[in-house]
């Protein structure tokens, strides 16, 4: 019996290295790569070259069955020094994320040639130089690539054109400045934050599977492509903060799968056209900082799972429509337009329900008269309510009180006059209540201490 255990004890580690030969390698190649990395946390402690076995070890995993290494996960480890070719070892591997580190040098070409990697994020580091030109030269099996977050410059190589499984590449937050003609067939692009400049491509709508765009915070001009009409299957579409011209395209409505769409901080003109209202999956809208005319289209109240909607800072005139209080926004910003009339939003009783949903309503800087709804106390979810820079006038209502959430009220800069109604005490969330620049008069009332700040 003692002495079946002893044989058993002494052939396990032999047997198992002579049957599978190989099976080292990936003890090797993540002693190599952690020998040329500085750990100063000490987190790769339990990596240790005299175990037969890694699978145990921190951020590896290993396919249970052959019990090679399959995943490597170090993101946040507070890693630096270059990635080193001991990972080229891991014949196995699948899944590299070395995200949120402090990792420099230049991205190893070698690596996509792991002949079974799917998904690689080398986001947050601080890998610098170009994309190699060979990292995509052999990819048959890369699904998802990230260097976002480091300082890439150049050009998207050539060659990622040719990754037939590459579908969602993330390069947001780099220095890259060209390159963009070589994404196609991909589900997912994320270009944010980069120095792209030009046109875009006419073509680029013949990325026919694209879900996901992301162009935002570069440089890129001119009208939008209308082979952008094609993306049917769109449903994210952000250009924020470029200087992108002339109207919002009617077809904008063809991208029936848009739920967000952002062409903030550009330099669109015209009217936002009718056919947004046929974008009936769309949550968020975001039309800020242009120069758009003209008034919110009617067509608009179609849009019945929207969220969030952001037109401020632009040139929209007309009254404040209705229909706006009736579609359960979460946010709705309109500031630092021309919107006139009244805010008189319809009455209580037909929309308290969709407005309890309205945490943010922000109406400040347009040319709104009329006094403040009595009942504005109906906003119970409010957190944030600007108001300010209109020609209000009147008391301020005393179920201000029922504001029960809101964190912030902004009414400075109108005409209100009367005393601050001694209800304010209700409104137990108030951080920030701005009043300066009316006439409103009499003391601050005592029942204000109820208020957190
Ligand atoms: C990178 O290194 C710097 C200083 O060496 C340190 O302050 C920072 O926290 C590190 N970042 C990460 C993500 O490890
Ligand atoms: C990134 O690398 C540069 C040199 O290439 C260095 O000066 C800088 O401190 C590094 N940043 C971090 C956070 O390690
Ligand atoms: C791209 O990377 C950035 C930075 O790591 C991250 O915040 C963002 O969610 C990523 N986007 C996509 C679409 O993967
Ligand atoms: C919405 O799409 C339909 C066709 O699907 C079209 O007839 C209609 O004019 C569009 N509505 C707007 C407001 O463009
Ligand atoms: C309210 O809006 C005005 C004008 O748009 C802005 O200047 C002010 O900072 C806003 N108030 C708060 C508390 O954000």
């Amino acid at each position: 019996m003692l002495f079946d255990l002893c044989l058993f004890l002494l052939l396990v580690p032999v047997f198992s290295k002579s049957l599978d030969p190989t099976f080292n390698d990936d003890v090797l190649g993540l002693i190599v790569f952690k020998a040329g990395l500085q750990d100063p946390e000490s987190k790769l402690a339990s990596w240790n070259e005299e175990d037969e076995n890694p699978c145990n070890w921190v951020g590896v995993k290993c396919d249970p069955k052959t019990q090679r290494v399959t995943e490597l996960v170090l993101d946040g480890f507070s890693l630096s020094g270059h990635i080193g070719h001991g990972l080229l070892r891991l014949q196995f591997l699948q899944i590299l994320s070395l995200s949120n580190n402090n990792f420099t040098g230049t991205i190893n070409p070698d690596l996509s040639q792991l002949g079974v990697l799917q998904v690689v994020d080398l986001s947050q580091n601080n890998l610098s130089g170009l994309i190699p030109d060979g990292f995509f030269k052999q990819c048959e099996s890369l699904r998802s690539v990230s260097f976002a977050r480091n300082k890439l410059t150049g050009q998207i190589p050539e060659s990622l054109s040719w990754c037939t499984s590459l579908a969602a590449v993330n390069f947001s937050s780099n220095q890259l400045s060209e390159g963009i003609t070589n994404l196609y067939d991909l589900t997912a692009i994320n270009l944010q934050n980069n120095r792209f400049s030009g046109q875009l491509p006419v073509d680029i709508g013949g990325c026919l599977l694209l879900k996901m765009l992301d162009f935002s915070e570069n440089s890129l001009s001119g009208d939008l492509p209308e082979s952008l009409r094609r993306l049917r299957s769109c449903t994210s579409l952000r250009l924020r903060g470029n200087s992108f011209a002339g109207e919002i395209p009617s077809w904008i409505g063809e991208l029936k799968n848009l739920e967000s769409l952002d062409l903030s901080t550009n330099e669109f003109v015209g009217r936002i056209p009718s056919s947004i209202g046929n974008l009936t999956l769309l949550k968020e809208l975001s039309l800020s900082r242009n120069r758009i005319t003209g008034g919110l289209p009617q067509s608009m109240a179609y849009c019945l799972n929207l969220l969030v909607l952001d037109v401020s800072q632009n040139e929209l005139t007309g009254n404040l429509p209705s229909w706006i209080f009736k579609m359960g926004l979460k946010s709705i910003s309109l500031s630092g337009n021309g919107l006139s009339k009244s805010m008189q939003y319809p009455s209580v009783t037909s929309v308290a329900a969709s407005l309890q949903g309205l945490k943010v309503l922000d109406l400040s800087s347009n040319d709104l008269s009329g006094e403040i709804p009595s009942d504005i106390g109906v906003l119970s979810s409010l957190l944030f309510l600007n108001i300010s820079r209109n020609r209000l006038f009147g008391s301020i209502p005393s179920s201000i009180g029922d504001l029960k959430m809101t964190q912030v009220l902004d009414l400075s800069d109108n005409k209100l006059n009367g005393r601050i109604p001694s209800e304010i005490g209700g409104a137990v969330s108030l951080v920030e209540l701005i009043l300066e620049k009316n006439c409103i008069t009499g003391n601050i009332p005592t029942q204000i201490k109820n208020c957190s700040s």
